[in-house]
């Protein structure tokens, strides 16, 4: 049904605290790449790399090449215990031909969905110390790092909220600790629809 797909696009939301205790497993990092592998790619030319992050050690590594939630000004980034427990690291082969920063956005928001799918919270990022990443993982010369998603059991509430008439997209976050996430409208997003029924209206 569409409206359950709409149901689990709204609750995919970017997590940036996570249950450290509860760590992920390979097998769920292997899934993800089995589905990122399938995805659609212009003219197929599949110039898409992965690496995927899941030892305790390797994690340590990853974390602090990472940029997180520019907006929360008072915010660092998570703590020790809250930290991300897996990382899927989108790659492409440097100088690639098609569009690898389109795939990779497909890829990005296919893990998404397949980590909400396993219960587990993610955070596409872009804001990363390519060089630093590269050295600490030790990635071959011939590969650029596009996008890092930061995986792991979630352990914060994110909600949706309509965007103020003011029009601010930022995020906060309450004293309760919830995230907020403004969105804009269906009217303020679809800018044209040519449809049937609205057709016949016009010229009925
Ligand atoms: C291409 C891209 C890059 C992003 N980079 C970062 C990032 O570097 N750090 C971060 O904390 N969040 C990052 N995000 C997450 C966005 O901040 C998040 O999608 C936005 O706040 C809306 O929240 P939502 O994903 O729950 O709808 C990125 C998202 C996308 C799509």
């Amino acid at each position: 049904m569409l409206e359950d797909f709409i149901a689990k696009v709204r609750s995919s939301r970017s997590v940036r605290r996570f249950d450290e205790s509860e760590r992920i497993g390979a097998d769920s990092l292997r899934g993800l790449a089995e589905a990122a592998r399938q995805t659609p790619s212009a003219g197929n030319l599949q110039p898409l790399r992965y690496v995927l992050v899941s030892s305790a050690n390797a994690c340590e590594r990853v974390f602090p090449c990472l940029g997180w939630a520019a907006y929360l000004k008072d915010w660092k980034g998570p703590e020790p215990g809250e930290r991300p427990t897996g990382y899927f690291i989108i790659c492409s082969e440097k100088d690639a031909a098609g569009m690898p920063q389109v795939d990779a956005g497909i890829v990005a928001q296919t893990v998404m969905l397949g980590a909400s799918a396993a219960g587990l919270g993610a955070c596409i990022l872009g804001s990363v110390n390519r060089e630093k990443l590269g050295e600490a993982l030790d990635l071959p010369d011939g590969m650029d790092i596009l996008f890092v998603v930061a995986l792991g059991r979630p352990a914060e509430e994110v909600r949706l909220e309509e965007l103020s008439k003011d029009g601010d997209v930022r995020y906060w976050r309450d004293a309760q600790g919830v995230h907020h996430v403004p969105k804009r409208t269906y009217d303020d997003v679809v800018v044209g629809e040519y449809f049937d029924e609205q057709e016949k209206e016009n010229t009925g």
